[in-house]
């Protein structure tokens, strides 16, 4: 199965960026064109025929897996950037990381009022940077369909942050 394969690939880095926190490093998986694009298929399918018209990749994983979802559901990418990385006139949110702080921007003509917009990351962890992600697709008047993660730690209880409804995942430890 798509699982079995993933946990066969998908690597524990215990230790980094920082102490006491295991990164699951996805590398392996996007080196293996097959099994990158049958992540991608899963992770657009739960969207299908739900009208899409943009999905929103953090950086700066998520647009590793946002760009060919947008495409796979025939919806335009956005990206949500770390500050200080998008050139023109932008809005801000911050929010607190499970190893830090940190903000995201969007350009203010990203997302067009009434916009029907899914969000894309590799990970759900507290739930902090899809929430701040929320807020700017929120303060441009657009409307979350849903979230599609790679892989959820549901341990940290982001999910519930977000709507459990709204969330989907591929891979859940
Ligand atoms: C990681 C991961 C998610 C986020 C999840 O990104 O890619 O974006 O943390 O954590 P949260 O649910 O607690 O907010 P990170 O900020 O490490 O940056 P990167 O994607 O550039 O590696
Ligand atoms: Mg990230």
């Amino acid at each position: 199965t798509l699982v079995s394969d993933l946990q066969a690939v998908l690597r524990d880095v215990p230790d980094f960026p920082k102490p006491g926190i295991v990164f699951k490093d996805i590398t392996p998986m996007l080196a293996d064109p097959r099994l990158f694009g049958r992540v991608v298929n899963a992770m657009a399918a739960p969207f299908r025929g739900q009208h899409i018209s943009k999905v929103v990749g953090v950086e700066s994983r998520g647009f590793l897996l946002g760009a060919p979802i947008a495409l796979a559901l025939e919806a335009g990418f956005v990206p949500a950037r770390k500050p200080g990385k998008l050139p023109y006139k932008r809005i801000v949110e911050r929010y607190s990381l499970e190893y830090g702080a940190d903000g995201v921007e969007m350009h203010e003509d990203a997302i067009l009022k009434d916009e029907r917009v899914l969000v894309v990351d590799d990970v759900l962890a507290t739930g902090g940077t899809a929430d701040a992600t929320a807020r700017l697709i929120g303060q441009l008047g657009g409307h979350i369909v849903g979230y599609s993660f790679l892989i959820t730690l549901d341990f940290l209880d982001g999910a519930k942050r977000l709507g459990p409804d709204k969330v989907t995942s591929v891979i859940r430890y």
